[in-house]
C-alpha cells in the first residue's frame, strides 16, 4: 500500500505565531492591533504560512499581557473591535490562511465578573468557580510558577484563593461542572464565529493534587502539573473540540514523550502539543555551549514517539515565553548570525510535524540589549528584578540585572516586529509600547526581501521544500551519530524517497563519519545555508563517508 500524503490539513501546514501587541500597529497608538495584522496578510501569504496562532486578544487588564482574561467574549479595545476580528478572519480565509486563537482556561483575571462575584461570599453561585482554602491559613507551601505562594488571602472572606501564575490570575475550579459548562459554551461560541481552532494555554495545570501533597524536591510545580485525574477534564474538553473540524494544540509543560500518545494519539485530546523538553535547554549559563547531544535526544525522542501514526508533533524553536533562538541555540555574533539562524531553521523545519514560526524568527531577530529597567515589561521579569534589586535602586546592580534580562527575559521575544529601517521599524507611527530593537536598521523585512540570501528568503525556501516533497510532509524519521557533540544528522524517508539533513549546531568545524546505510546511496545537494560558498570546497555536492562540516553549516541532500 502506498503511504499517501496526509488528508489532515494541519499536518501539511506551516503555522505562524503572532504576538498581536508587537506585530503591527495600524492607528499610531504604539500598540499592535487586529487591523495591523490584516495589513500583513499579504506578507504571511508570501511567506507560505497556512495558519496563524494569535496570542490572547480578549478583554484583559494586561497583568500578564492578555493571559489574564476579564471577558472571554470581548476583544481588548487596544487591539480593536469584534468587527475587526470578524474581518480579520474573513480576509485571512479569503487568502487561504486559517486563524487559531489562544484558549486560556486554567485561570481568569481577578477582574473577571466570575471572580468578582466569587469574592462576594460563599453563597454566591460563582464562589465555587474558583479554588479556596477552608480557613485563613494557607493549606500548603506550594510555590507558584511566577514566584511566591500559590495562595492569596482575601480579608473579607478570611480565606485564600489558589493561583498557579500571578496573583491576578486566579485558577478556575475544574471540579465544578457549571464552571466547565460555562467554559465549553464560550468555546463553542468562538468556534461558531468561524475560527479554526485553539492553542490551549497551561492545560497541564487544570487538576490539582490534594492539599497535603508535598512538591517533588526537584520540581516545585509537581502538585499541580499533569496530576492524576486530569484526563477526565481533558476528555470532556476534547469532546467539545470534536464537534468541530478544527486544529488544537495543547501547551503541555511536563508531559514526556512516553505520555504524549495519550494526549495526541488517534483518541488523544489534542491534535498536537507543544512539548517542553527540547526548549527548556535554553536555560543554561550563557557561557556554556548548547547541549547538542541533549537537544538531539529530546527532539529525537519526540519524533520517534509520535511516528507511524502514533500522534503528531508541533515543531518550534521560539515563542513569546522564551528568548530568541538565534541568541540561545544559535550564535548572534555578526559572522555567524545569519548562518546559525538558517541552521536552526533547517534543523527543526524538516522534522516530522507541523512547524510553528514565531514572528521575527524568520528574520533571525536576536535578543534585545536592554539599557534601562523600564524597558522591561513582563510580569515575571518585573518580579525577578524586584527581588534582585531589593529595596534600593543601585547603579551597579542595575547593570548586572540589565545584562541578565537581555539574555533571559521573555521580553526579548516581545519587542516590536521589524518591518523596515525607519525609526520605529515600520511597526508604528507613534511611540511603540515597548522599545524597538536598535538592530532594526539592519535586520528588517524590507531589507531581507531584497537580499536573495537573507534569512527570510531561506525560510521561504524551506517552507516551499516541505510543501513540494511528500517525504518531508509525512516521511518517517531516523537519526545518526546521536553522541556527536556538534552535528545533528537525520533522515526522513518514505518508500523510495529519502532526504538527509546535516546541521552543525556549534561554532567549531566538525568531522563526521557517516554509516554505510547512508554512504552507500547516491545523494545530491538540495539546499545549503552556505550557498555563497558553493564554489569553494566548503560545500560538498554529495555525501561521503568522512565529511567536514563547517561551523553552523546546514546541508540537505536528496537521494537520487
Ligand atoms: C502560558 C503562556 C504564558 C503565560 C502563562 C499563564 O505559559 O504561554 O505566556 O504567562 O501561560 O497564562
Ligand atoms: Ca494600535
Amino acid at each position: 500500500m502506498t503511504e499517501k500524503r496526509t488528508d489532515k490539513w494541519w499536518q501539511d501546514a506551516v503555522a505562524y505565531q503572532i504576538y498581536p501587541k508587537s506585530f503591527k500597529d495600524s492607528n499610531g497608538d504604539g500598540i499592535g492591533d487586529l487591523n495591523g495584522i490584516r495589513e500583513k496578510i499579504g506578507y504571511l501569504k508570501d511567506l507560505g504560512v497556512d495558519f496563524v496562532w494569535l496570542n490572547p486578544v480578549y478583554q484583559s487588564p494586561n497583568v500578564d499581557n492578555g493571559y489574564d482574561i476579564s471577558d472571554y467574549q470581548a476583544i481588548n479595545p487596544e487591539f480593536g473591535t469584534m468587527d475587526d476580528m470578524t474581518q480579520l478572519i474573513e480576509e485571512a480565509h479569503a487568502n487561504g490562511i486559517k486563524v487559531i486563537m489562544d484558549l486560556v482556561i486554567n485561570h481568569t483575571s481577578d477582574q473577571h465578573p466570575w471572580f468578582l462575584e466569587a469574592c462576594k461570599g460563599e453563597d454566591n453561585p460563582y464562589h465555587d468557580y474558583y479554588i479556596w482554602s477552608d480557613t485563613a491559613e494557607k493549606p500548603n507551601d506550594w510555590q507558584s510558577i511566577f514566584g511566591g505562594s500559590v495562595w492569596e488571602y482575601v480579608p473579607s472572606l478570611k480565606k485564600n484563593y489558589f493561583h498557579v501564575f500571578a496573583k491576578e490570575q486566579p485558577d478556575l475550579n475544574w471540579e465544578n461542572k457549571q464552571m466547565r459548562e460555562s467554559i465549553f459554551r464560550m468555546i463553542r461560541w468562538w468556534l461558531d464565529q468561524g475560527i479554526d481552532g485553539f492553542r490551549i494555554d497551561a492545560i497541564s495545570h487544570i487538576k490539582k493534587s490534594s492539599w497535603e501533597t508535598k512538591a517533588r524536591p526537584d520540581w516545585p510545580h509537581s502538585p499541580f502539573t499533569n496530576v492524576k485525574g486530569i484526563s477526565k477534564y481533558l476528555k470532556e474538553l476534547s469532546a467539545v473540540f470534536k464537534e468541530y473540524d478544527i486544529v488544537t494544540v495543547g501547551e503541555a509543560s511536563g508531559v514526556t514523550a512516553e505520555e504524549a500518545t495519550e494526549r495526541v494519539g488517534n483518541d488523544g485530546y489534542f491534535n498536537m502539543i507543544f512539548e517542553f523538553e527540547h526548549i527548556s535547554l535554553w536555560q543554561r549559563d550563557k557561557n556554556e555551549a548548547v547541549d547538542v547531544v541533549g537537544l538531539k535526544r529530546a527532539l529525537g525522542r519526540w519524533q520517534r514517539a509520535l511516528d507511524y501514526g502514533e500522534g503528531w508533533n508541533a515543531l518550534y524553536m521560539e515563542n513569546h515565553d522564551v528568548p530568541r533562538s538565534v541568541s540561545v541555540f544559535g550564535n548572534d555574533a555578526p559572522q555567524y548570525w545569519a548562518r546559525s539562524a538558517k541552521a536552526l531553521a533547517t534543523m527543526y523545519l524538516l522534522l516530522q510535524g507541523t512547524p510553528f514560526i514565531y514572528q521575527g524568527q524568520e528574520l533571525g531577530m536576536p535578543n534585545m540589549t536592554f539599557t534601562a529597567i523600564d524597558q522591561l515589561d513582563d510580569v515575571t521579569a518585573k518580579n525577578q528584578i524586584k527581588a534582585l534589586l531589593g529595596e534600593k535602586d543601585q547603579a551597579t546592580k542595575t547593570l548586572e540585572i540589565l545584562e541578565l534580562m537581555s539574555s533571559v527575559s521573555r521580553d526579548n521575544s516581545r519587542t516590536p516586529m521589524q518591518w523596515d529601517w525607519s525609526d520605529n521599524a515600520g511597526f508604528s507611527t507613534g511611540k511603540p509600547w515597548m522599545a524597538v530593537n536598535p538592530n532594526h536598521k539592519t535586520i528588517n523585512v524590507a531589507q531581507q526581501i531584497k537580499e536573495s540570501s537573507s534569512v527570510l528568503n531561506y525560510y521561504k525556501q524551506l517552507i516551499k521544500l516541505r510543501k513540494t516533497k511528500d517525504v518531508l510532509a509525512v516521511g518517517h524519521y531516523e537519526d545518526y551519530l546521536p553522541t556527536d557533540e556538534h552535528v545533528f544528522v537525520y533522515e526522513r524517508f518514505l518508500e523510495h524517497e529519502r532526504v538527509l539533513v546535516i546541521v552543525n549546531l556549534t561554532k567549531e568545524s566538525a568531522e563526521i563519519t557517516l554509516p554505510q546505510t547512508v554512504v552507500g546511496k547516491s545523494w545530491s545537494l538540495l539546499l545549503t545555508n552556505m550557498e555563497e560558498d558553493k564554489e569553494t570546497s566548503a560545500v560538498t555536492e554529495t555525501v561521503t563517508e568522512k565529511m567536514t562540516i563547517a561551523p553552523y553549516q546546514a546541508l540537505v541532500y536528496v537521494h537520487n
